[in-house]
């Protein structure tokens, strides 16, 4: 089996789940629990919260704990915009973020009668400061844009609109940042809130991070207990946020290491992609190299996504949580990216893990399926 698929989800490493098994079978207890062993497992939570904060160079206080980064989100949008929505109810957000921010989007508008400005993309996949001044009114309580696009690996210049926003409004910055921990350079210092998640970066399922500085109001989405300083109760699921720092850890130790690596694969993938007859390459050179979008023009990605598994090789077509969607990518089209080339995309992702080895096998493999299927 040959793995693109890594923005979609990553294996777990061997350390973070002999943690887990440890922490899973020794600390059981719930931490909020008063008795001792109850207190062991809350340490360990709050030791964990404080080593996160650390490596991210914040504050303790301002890491929340969800179950994954589209919870997370959910909290950015709908726990900020409704905790703050005396101070206006305008949100600027772009029309190629993840699913957990656009229907959070839609939901603010549909539900609690925001208003939302979807920013465009421009034919170099990013969201344009020009086009974030605009947009920008008194009203404006909250900025979200995602880091890096999970389709096409473009980098949005987070540091440059945040900038902007503060200088210019009262408005709070949000950064989705789930594709670019471990892969790049984070402007955590830029902004207010930031989103994080463990499966990306060869942690557990089932964990996310919001970080949000400290002034700001939330309000508690899930009504409960005293966990999470109230904002977001029930048990904690502590074995897993206990390892989330570890993941972070490893991830941020071995980040440069990884970027070389896969800066050196994504440049091969591009050559020997070049020789192949119908592809047209839709990340940009300056992508982010662990995301590599080409349409294959003379094959549906349907089909391509069919082939290729049935080859043993795991490829996406364009974000996996609109996978069951109708196969076109709304993220190419905003770069002006024609229909065909839309409906015929295939996202390779990649890790320390890939190989050259396995980009040969892909292009023979991708050649092949061209000979047998292609319309044209
Ligand atoms: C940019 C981006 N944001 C958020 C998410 C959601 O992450 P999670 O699976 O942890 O909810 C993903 C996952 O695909 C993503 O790529």
């Amino acid at each position: 089996m040959i793995y693109f698929d890594y923005a979609s989800t990553t294996p777990v490493r061997a350390e973070v789940l002999e943690a887990y098994e440890k922490i899973l079978h020794t600390y059981y207890a719930n931490a909020d629990s008063l008795h001792q062993e109850g207190r062991k497992v809350h340490t360990l939570l709050e030791q964990s919260r404080a080593n996160i904060a650390q490596l991210f160079h914040v504050r303790p206080s301002e890491i929340l704990y969800a179950s994954c980064a589209s919870e997370a989100n959910n909290y950015a949008l709908k726990g900020f915009a409704l905790a703050n929505q005396n101070r206006g109810k305008h949100i600027i957000t772009s029309c190629a973020e993840h699913s957990s921010i656009q229907s959070s989007a839609r939901q603010l508008e549909e539900v609690f009668g925001f208003e939302v400005t979807y920013l465009p993309l421009h034919a170099d996949g990013r969201v344009h400061l020009e086009d974030v001044k605009q947009a920008l009114r008194k009203d404006t309580i909250l900025v979200s844009i995602m880091l890096v696009n999970n389709e096409t690996g473009c980098i949005n210049p987070i540091e440059e609109i945040a900038t902007y926003v503060h200088a210019h409004s009262r408005a709070v910055v949000h950064s989705d940042m789930v594709q670019g921990l471990g892969k790049m350079t984070l402007p955590l210092a830029a902004v207010d809130m930031a989103t994080f998640s463990a499966h990306k970066i060869f942690g557990l399922k089932g964990s996310g991070i919001l970080y949000h500085r400290e002034h700001l109001r939330l309000l508690a989405l899930i009504s409960a207990g005293q966990q999470e300083g109230g904002l977001r109760g029930g048990t904690s699921n502590a074995p897993t946020e206990i390892v989330f720092a570890k993941t972070l850890r490893l991830a941020l130790e071995e980040q440069e290491a990884h970027i070389a690596h896969v800066r050196e694969l994504n440049a091969y993938a591009r050559a020997q992609l070049q020789t192949v007859r119908d592809i047209e390459i839709n990340s940009p050179a300056e992508a982010l190299p662990f995301i590599l979008n080409f349409s294959c023009l003379s094959i549906g990605s349907e089909i391509m996504l069919n082939a290729l598994d049935a080859r043993g090789i795991c490829v996406s077509a364009q974000s996996t949580c609109n996978s069951r969607g109708k196969a076109i990518s709304h993220v190419l089209l905003a770069m002006g990216k024609d229909q065909l080339r839309a409906t015929h995309a295939v996202r390779l992702s990649f890790s320390h893990l890939s190989t050259r080895q396995e980009i040969d096998f892909f292009i023979r493999a991708l050649k092949e399926i061209i000979d047998e299927y292609a319309t044209r």
